[in-house]
């Protein structure tokens, strides 16, 4: 995208704010707001002088303070728009695999990992999953494995246990999109204990959105399960634990306009149904 000039130099000079620690959390806020603006924002990010340390230190600067009375919403507001800046730079084919590389992703994970309930901890962690959602967005091997090797799973179903329907939300997303990754399933039926804690927490959430009937949820369910039936031994299992009201009419209603995810929860039943039998 092209952008007037002007615009180009207000953002260098706000590069050049975050290195002074009085101008920096007003610099974050507007970088943050100009990131769609503006493509190769992630570029600048990484490669300008000591930008990449400043966004560690201000996520590093809160883990002292994560509790409710010193977790202000301020405080997350802040840590928030750095790390919205961290997200462009998932976001961007160029910089994303040095992101990885460098393991930045992880320094998120105490932010995933805290279970306060109020308002800055619920914002810190759906923005810090944004920046997750944003890696996996493009399917791309090697974050999956990064995320199976750092364990961020049960973090991820914890927070489909817990979260607002936003968290839950980009949290199964993220969760689906290692699933439709040949090796993230494969990593998920390996052992019965990690398909059965993925299941469980899917299971629990179908029978909630009897009740709530949060369809945008509901669609990433499906997918997952359409998916794990794709492993012959998860396949089996499914078989006894698929929840009743996926069998049910308990979702047409809620269904009846997306054709799509008709058709996968069609196909899953298929998938399960055990009465085929093979004529020799
Ligand atoms: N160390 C655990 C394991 O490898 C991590 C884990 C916990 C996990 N819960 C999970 C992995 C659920 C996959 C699914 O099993």
């Amino acid at each position: 995208m092209r952008i007037p000039q002007a615009d180009e130099k207000k953002i260098y000079q706000l590069i050049l704010d975050l290195a002074n620690p009085a101008l920096r959390e007003q610099a974050l806020l507007e970088l943050s707001k100009k990131r769609e603006q503006f493509d190769d924002l992630a570029l600048i990010l990484w490669h300008a002088y000591g930008v990449m340390a400043i966004l560690l230190q201000e996520i590093t600067n809160v883990y002292p303070i994560l509790t409710p009375d010193a977790f202000t919403t301020a405080v997350s507001n802040r840590v928030c728009n750095a790390l919205a800046l961290l997200q462009c730079v998932a976001s961007h084919n160029e910089t994303r695999g040095l992101l990885l590389n460098a393991h930045i992703p992880l320094y998120l994970y105490p932010f995933l990992n805290s279970t306060f309930k109020p308002k800055p901890f619920e914002y810190l962690r759906l923005t810090s999953l944004g920046v997750i959602g944003a890696l996996v967005k493009n399917d791309n091997p090697e974050v999956i494995q990064f995320l199976l090797s750092t364990e961020i799973i049960p973090l991820c179903l914890r927070i489909m246990e817990t979260g607002s329907e936003l968290s839950k939300t980009v949290a199964i997303f993220i969760i689906q999109k290692i699933l439709m990754d040949d090796v993230g399933l494969a990593y998920i039926c390996q052992t019965y204990e990690r398909f059965y804690a993925v299941t469980t927490v899917l299971n629990n959430m179908v029978i909630a959105i009897v009740e709530t009937q949060a369809v945008r949820l509901l669609k990433h369910i499906i997918r997952c399960y359409l998916r794990l039936s794709d492993n012959p031994r998860a396949r089996e299992a499914l078989r006894q634990c698929l929840p009743d009201a996926l069998r049910d009419a308990s979702f047409s209603e809620a269904l009846k306009d997306d054709g799509p995810t008709k058709r996968c929860l069609a196909q899953l039943l298929v998938n399960l149904s055990d009465n085929v039998v093979a004529v020799s």
